[in-house]
C-alpha cells in the first residue's frame, strides 16, 4: 500500500508488520483529518495523531502517567517492571531528582568533550568508507557512531562496545520477522547484568565517566539504589544508541533520494543546524510514545477513562500540515521546524543535544568527503511497532579527492 487511505480499522498499530509493509502516510492524513483521536481495536488503546493533542497530553504528568509503560509493548503489558526507578518510567519528585542526576552528564562543557571525538570518530569511518568506494552505511558507519558515543559516556570499555551494539539491537527492535519476545527480553537481561557488573567495578574505583557519577552521586543524602543506576544506565544505551543510528541512516537514504538537498548542504546554502532538525522531523526514529490516563480526560472530542492507555504518534504529528508547510517534502531549509521527534515537556529527551550533535558531524563528514552518492541495493527495514528505520543500506560514494589526500 503506498500512501493511499485506509480504513483506522484496517490497521492494526500494534503489530509492527503494519509498518514494514505500509506506507502510511495517506492513512494518518485521513486520521488527523477525520478521526484525530480515535480508539483502536483490536487491544484497546487511544490513538491521538495532532501535534496540537500530543503536545498537551505530553505536557500533563499530573493526568497522565509514565509509570505504567511509556510505549506499547509495555503499556499493553500493564506495565513496566523499571517503573519509579528508571527515568523515563518515572514521574513526580522523584523524576525530577534522578533527571537532575543524569542531566550533569549532559552539560555544555561535557558535550564539547563527546563533540569533538564524535567527531574524530565519524570522520575516520567516513573517510575509510568513502576510500573503499562501496558500504553499507548503516552497519559500517551509523552502526558504529552512537553505540560508541554512549560507550565513551558510560566508560563502557572498548572491547564490550560490539556486545553491547548486538544486544540492543535484539532488545529493541529486529531485523528479523520472526524474532520473539523472549529473545528481546534475554537481550535487556543481558545488557543490565553487564551493567551490574560494570557498576561495581566503577564502585571500587569511580572514574570520570557517567556510571561513576551515578553511583557516586546522592540524593537527600542517599545513593541511587543498585537498580537505579542499572536501569539507568540501561536507559541511556538503549535510548540513545538505535535511535541516533536509524536517524542517520534515514538522512543519508533521504538525501540520496533528493538529491537537490544534497546539492543545497554541499554549496552549504542549507546550514548544518537546520538540515539536523529536518532529518529529525523527517526519520522521526521513535514513532509513538504513550501514556496512561490517571483521570477522566477530554480531548480532541472524545473522553479518556482514568486507566486508559494513550499513544501519541511522531510519524503523524510530525508530518501535519496545519503546522509544517508541505510536510511531505524534504527540505533542509525548513524553518520554523517545531518537530516532535524528541517528545515534550517533562520527559523531553535527555540526549537531545547529543544526537543533535552526532548527526550534524555525519552531514558534515558527508559533505567534507564526499561529493555524492548512490544506494546500490535494497534497504531492509527493521521490525518494529515503536522505532522506524533501516537496518541495511549499501551506498557507493564517490570521493572528494582534493578533501581525502
Ligand atoms: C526521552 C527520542 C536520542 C536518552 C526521549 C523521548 C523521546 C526521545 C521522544 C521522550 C519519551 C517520553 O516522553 O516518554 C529520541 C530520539 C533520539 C534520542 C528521536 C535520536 C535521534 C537520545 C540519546 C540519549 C537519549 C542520544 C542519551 C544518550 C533519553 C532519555 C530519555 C529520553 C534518558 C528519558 C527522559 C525523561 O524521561 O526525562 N527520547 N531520543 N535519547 N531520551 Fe531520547
Amino acid at each position: 500500500m503506498t500512501g493511499t487511505t485506509m480504513e483506522t480499522t484496517a490497521v492494526n498499530l500494534a503489530d509492527p508488520r503494519t509498518f514494514a509493509e505500509a506506507d502510511l502516510s495517506g492513512f494518518w492524513r485521513e486520521v488527523r483529518t477525520r478521526r484525530p483521536v480515535y480508539w483502536h481495536e483490536p487491544h484497546g488503546f487511544w490513538v491521538v495523531s495532532r501535534h496540537a493533542d500530543i503536545l498537551t497530553v505530553y505536557r500533563d504528568n499530573t493526568r497522565f502517567t509514565s509509570e505504567r509503560g511509556n510505549v506499547l509493548v509495555t503499556l499493553l503489558a500493564g506495565g513496566d517492571s523499571a517503573a519509579g526507578r528508571m527515568l523515563a518510567v518515572t514521574d513526580g519528585p522523584r523524576h525530577r531528582e534522578l533527571r537532575q542526576i543524569l542531566q550533569k552528564v549532559f552539560t555544555p562543557q561535557a558535550l564539547a568533550q563527546v563533540a569533538r571525538r564524535v567527531r574524530q570518530n565519524t570522520r575516520r569511518l567516513v573517510i575509510d568508507a568513502v576510500g573503499r568506494g562501496d558500504c553499507d552505511f548503516a552497519t559500517d558507519i551509523a552502526g558504529q557512531i552512537p553505540i560508541t558515543t554512549v560507550g565513551d559516556l558510560l566508560g563502557v570499555p572498548d572491547g564490550d562496545r560490539e556486545f553491547l551494539l548486538t544486544q540492543t539491537k535484539i532488545a529493541l527492535s529486529s531485523d528479523e520477522h520472526d524474532a520473539d519476545e523472549l529473545e528481546s527480553s534475554l537481550a535487556r537481561n543481558e545488557i543490565l547484568a553487564y551493567f551490574t557488573d560494570l557498576a561495581a567495578r566503577r564502585r571500587q574505583a569511580p572514574g570520570d565517566d557517567v556510571l561513576s557519577a551515578l553511583v557516586t552521586s546522592r540524593v537527600d543524602g542517599r545513593p541511587l539504589s543498585p537498580d537505579e543506576v542499572v536501569l539507568n544506565c540501561y536507559s541511556l544505551v538503549i535510548g540513545g544508541d538505535e535511535t541516533s543510528r536509524l536517524s542517520m541512516i534515514e538522512a543519508v537514504r533521504a538525501l540520496a533520494e533528493h538529491p537537490d538537498q544534497w546539492d543545497l548542504l554541499r554549496r552549504g546554502e542549507a546550514d548544518l543546524a537546520s538540515a539536523v532538525e529536518e532529518v529529525l522531523r523527517w526519520a522521526s526514529p521513535t514513532m509513538h510514545f504513550g501514556r496512561t490516563a490517571l483521570v477522566d480526560v477530554e480531548l480532541g472530542g472524545q473522553r479518556f477513562a482514568a486507566g486508559d492507555v494513550v499513544t501519541l504518534w511522531h510519524s503523524s504529528a510530525n508530518r501535519d500540515e496545519t503546522v509544517f508547510t508541505a510536510p511531505d517534502r524534504f527540505d533542509l531549509r525548513r524553518s520554523p521546524n517545531k518537530h516532535i521527534a524528541f517528545g515534550h515537556g517533562p520527559h523531553f529527551c535527555l540526549g537531545a543535544q547529543l544526537a543533535r550533535i552526532e548527526i550534524a558531524e555525519v552531514l558534515a563528514a558527508l559533505r567534507a568527503f564526499s561529493t555524492g552518492f548512490e544506494v546500490t541495493g535494497p534497504a531492509r527495514r527493521i521490525h518494529s511497532n515503536f522505532l522506524t528505520g533501516i537496518s541495511s543500506l549499501p551506498v557507493r560514494f564517490t570521493p572528494d579527492t582534493a578533501e581525502l589526500y
